[in-house]
């Protein structure tokens, strides 16, 4: 029976991937939301500093809710460490590799790292009872969209290693919840995460030559890089370059929070996917343009071939995370470039220290 009085133990969640770009601002909101929040990463694509960046925009407080664990999903004995020492109320699934161009040269690799460790994940939440989920999903699965704007019942498909694993593990995702009903998971399906928390102390920081277009841009902005390649000037477009839903990563970060609520609250949310995104589309040129613009830089540009495998133009229906969830996201590009270029201009080279020239 209740107490009145009585404060209630703060939910506590487990964030997969918790150091890398979309983790450490969606960590940062959850300590905000009063979650109590344990991070297993193992650096394969992060820092540590990332995770102390966290709990120094969020004060000594509230860091107190927050655990870094150094570890590997597709090590057991990581997880069976995790799991036994704390009891979860939820896990946000954030760990896995995500480079297209990579996943075609070591497929392996990718089937590897991202199926064996969500199903290790599955069997340790199984385990120990704990059986709501928030999964990373991509655009990615809509392939070559017909249509768009791309609505969540679209028929999906997978255009190389990476999208396919994103698209094994929802269904996955689907068999697991059908097979035992206690499962309650929600598939977020996200677009063109760019931007970087406010304070410009967090933000992406991409090993090597970029392969998105937000941070190459934010690279020949500070001098890393000397020009940006335009991939496509021929698409039936305005401008002739391609379109993509751009969101800011805190938009992002508290569509997960949204769907951690839908989760608690939703007894018969099953398996559910929804689409993170603003619903609008902008051309390379544009985001080119708006970044230009807010950061006062002259971003040299030329103007290249397609790249293989990109579609014209992607961009996400919000209605369904609008009414299911209550999201909505809020920031446009101006925000995302002003916020990107922060980050940028206070951490040229991201979490490293420069170069010793
Ligand atoms: P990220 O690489 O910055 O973060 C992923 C984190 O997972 C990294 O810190 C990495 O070290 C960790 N990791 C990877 N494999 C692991 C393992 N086996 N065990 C423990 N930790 C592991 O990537 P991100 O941009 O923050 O993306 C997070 C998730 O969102 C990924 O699943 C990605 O596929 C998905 N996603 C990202 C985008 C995007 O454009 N950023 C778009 C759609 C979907
Ligand atoms: N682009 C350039 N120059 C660059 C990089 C990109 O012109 O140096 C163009 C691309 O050709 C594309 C657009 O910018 O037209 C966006 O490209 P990104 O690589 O930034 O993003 P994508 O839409 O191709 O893919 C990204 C992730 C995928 C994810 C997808 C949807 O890389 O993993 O968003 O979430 F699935």
């Amino acid at each position: 029976m209740a107490v009145e009085g009585l404060q209630k133990e703060p939910q506590s969640i487990l964030v997969t991937g918790g150091a890398g770009f979309i983790g450490t601002h969606t960590v940062l909101q959850l300590l905000k939301e009063g979650f109590r929040v344990s991070v297993i990463d193992n650096l394969d694509n992060s820092v540590e500093e990332a995770v102390d960046r966290v709990r120094e925009i969020a004060g000594p407080e509230l860091s107190r809710n927050l655990t870094f664990f150094l570890g590997d999903l597709r090590n057991k004995e990581d997880l069976e460490k995790i799991f036994s020492q704390t009891r979860f109320d939820a896990v946000i699934h954030f760990a896995g590799l995500k480079a297209v161009g990579e996943s075609v040269a070591k497929p392996m690799l990718y089937y590897n790292n991202n199926l064996i460790g969500t199903l290790n994940l599955y069997e340790f939440m199984t385990k120990y009872g704990c059986k709501k989920m928030v999964f990373s999903s991509s655009a990615t699965v809509y392939g070559q969209p017909e249509k768009i704007p791309c609505v969540e019942d679209f028929q999906l498909k997978a255009m190389n290693p990476y999208g396919r694993t994103k698209l094994f593990l929802e269904e996955i995702a689907q068999d697991v919840q059908k097979a035992d009903q206690e499962w309650r998971i929600i598939l977020l399906r996200y677009f063109n995460p760019i931007g970087a928390h406010e304070s410009g102390r967090i933000g992406e920081d991409p090993k090597g030559i970029p392969n998105n277009l937000m941070p190459y841009i934010q690279q020949v902005a500070v001098g890393r890089l000397p020009v940006l390649n335009v991939y496509g000037h021929d698409y039936p477009t305005k401008d002739g370059s391609a379109i993509r839903d751009y969101i800011h990563v805190m938009d992002l970060a508290d569509g997960h929070i949204a769907a951690l609520r839908k989760l608690f609250t939703t007894e018969d949310i099953g398996c559910t996917a929804y689409n993170l995104g603003t619903g609008s589309g902008t051309s390379v040129l544009e985001m080119v343009a708006a970044f230009e613009k807010a950061s006062g830089k002259k971003i040299p540009f030329k103007l290249c071939p397609r790249r293989p495998g990109d579609a014209t133009a992607v961009y996400a229906s919000t209605e369904k995370a609008h009414k299911e969830l209550g999201w909505r996201a809020k920031y446009g590009t101006e925000e995302m470039c002003r916020d990107q270029w922060n980050w940028a201009s206070n951490n040229p080279w991201g979490y490293r220290p420069p170069p010793q020239s």
